[in-house]
């Protein structure tokens, strides 16, 4: 039955057109009066159809909000005025049959009144499904002045460590999903966000903050709580957090929810931050005028099976992969040779290739991009690919790598990251580093973090 009750209430967005399609023909029809003159049973019939699905539309209304987890304070305007419109529908409906009561009333105010209602309600009901601003927004930034803040991309990479958490990201991002109902004006559930004050003073309920048990927060548990349920907030139909920011948020409560620590200070990383990083707009692949590659390479290659083809329209750069001809091995390397140039993004992975690969690849020197994941190289002549001016990124999972070869990567001038993870095997742990390099070298031990709801016992 439950099912059925959320169907009925889904349909109100769409049942909604039906009073509009009505009260705008019978408006229109009111317009032309003289000009029509349309009977009074002909209006009688649009007003009480009017009234009839205007019903309808509170009552899907009605149960969209019992069912679908929408605040009270969110939708009693829209309510009322829809209570009102249907009021009003009847009500001319009274008038026109000539109902002694009805017709005291005179009849333009039942035509403005009906004219307004339906515009309000409408709109309303349309903040609630796509925000307040929803309407006003291009407006404004027509006018060059939108009051919305862009939390994404206000991070440099160069100095992310140095910037505050607080006024860095969790002060931007409050403001951008929860200001705006959390703020001296509107202080929903007692709680304001607007300064780091008064923030720490809590709600109607007290402190949001528990800097004892920070996992207990009640910040962490709305923003955590499922989307559908009451207490989740930011409430629903209004813009959520992302996940990148919900972590943010996490672990700064966690770690006591500080005004000044930095970010280099809380150990955020950059990997956490990428959303929150001016991109860097620079291609991955260098500028190169390079012919086209020989024909008939490409042709024999490809009747090997391996998979070859540019890296985008219009370019004689190449991508190769020998994903569906895994025996692909030493003996086919030489192949590579007379397309040398034109290959910048290999994947050898589980093909059944050696460490001899290394030489045959540092002869292809445009290479930005190789995989040689689950193949057997230990790492042996690694040292080769020192000469690739481009090499940009290396995927080393799941093979013999060796310890060793780790140090020798760190000489790789343009290197961003080197895939290292192993299964079975904590390479990290073999490997004693200079820190800078270490960033470069993803070794792939992940570990999950504690979410708050970890700590509700059931
Ligand atoms: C559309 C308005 C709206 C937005 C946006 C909003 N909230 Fe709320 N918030 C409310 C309302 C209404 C209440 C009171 C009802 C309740 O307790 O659920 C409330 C209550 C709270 C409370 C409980 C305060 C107390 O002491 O009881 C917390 C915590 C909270 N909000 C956090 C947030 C956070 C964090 C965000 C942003 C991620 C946010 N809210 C965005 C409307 C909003």
């Amino acid at each position: 039955m439950d099912a059925v009750f959320t169907f009925f209430g889904r349909l109100h967005p769409l049942m909604v057109h039906l009073p509009i399609g009505f009260i705008l023909m019978g408006l229109l029809f009111e317009l032309n009066r003289k000009k029509l003159n349309p009977s009074s049973s002909f209006l009688k019939f649009i007003y009480f159809w009017a009234t009839i699905s205007c019903l309808l539309s509170l009552g899907s209304g009605i149960f969209q909000y019992l069912q679908e987890g929408y605040l009270w304070d969110e939708i009693q305007k829209h309510f009322y005025a829809g209570c009102f419109t249907l009021f009003l529908c009847f009500g001319f409906y009274l008038f026109l049959k000539g109902n002694l009561f009805a017709t005291r009333i005179p009849r333009l105010f039942y035509i403005l009144s009906l004219f307004f209602s339906l515009i309000i309600t409408g709109h309303l009901g349309g903040n609630i499904t796509h925000g307040e601003d929803h309407l006003t927004e291009p407006l404004l930034t027509l006018a060059g002045s939108t009051n919305k803040i862009k939390v994404e991309k206000m991070l440099s990479i160069s100095n992310y460590k140095d910037q505050p958490v607080y006024s860095g990201l969790i002060e931007p991002i409050l403001l951008n999903k929860c200001m705006r109902c959390h703020n001296p004006k509107k202080t929903k559930g007692g709680l304001q966000m607007h300064t780091f004050n008064a923030l720490l003073k809590g709600g109607k309920n007290g402190s949001v903050l528990d800097l004892n048990s920070p996992e207990l927060s009640e910040l962490l548990n709305r923003i955590h709580l499922p989307e559908l349920e009451k207490k989740h907030m930011p409430p629903r139909a209004q813009k959520q957090l992302t996940v990148a920011e919900k972590e943010i948020i996490s672990q700064w409560v966690r770690l006591g929810a500080s005004e000044f620590k930095t970010l280099g200070e809380l150990s955020f990383t950059e990997n956490q931050l990428v959303s929150f990083m001016k991109q860097n707009k620079k291609e991955i692949y260098p500028v190169l005028n390079i012919g086209p590659p020989d024909k008939k390479v490409i042709d024999s290659l490809q009747s090997l099976g391996v998979l070859i083809t540019p890296i985008k329209e219009g370019t004689n750069l190449l991508f190769l992969s020998t994903i569906n001809f895994k025996a692909f091995s030493d003996k086919e390397l030489n192949v590579l040779l007379p397309i040398s140039d034109n290959i910048v993004e290999i994947d050898l992975s589980e093909s059944a290739v050696s460490d001899t690969v290394f030489d045959i690849l540092s002869k292809l020197p445009n290479l930005v991009s190789i995989k040689l994941n689950q193949t057997a190289i230990t790492g042996l002549g690694i040292e080769q690919l020192s000469t690739l001016k481009n090499l940009k990124r290396l995927h080393l999972i799941n093979t013999n790598l060796k310890a060793e070869s780790i140090p020798i990567l760190s000489n790789f001038k343009e290197i961003e990251k080197v895939y290292v993870f192993q299964l079975n095997r904590d390479l990290a742990a073999e490997t004693s580093l200079h820190s800078n390099t270490l960033e470069r070298i993803d070794f792939g031990n992940y570990s999950l973090e504690d979410l708050p709801s970890d700590a509700i016992v059931y």
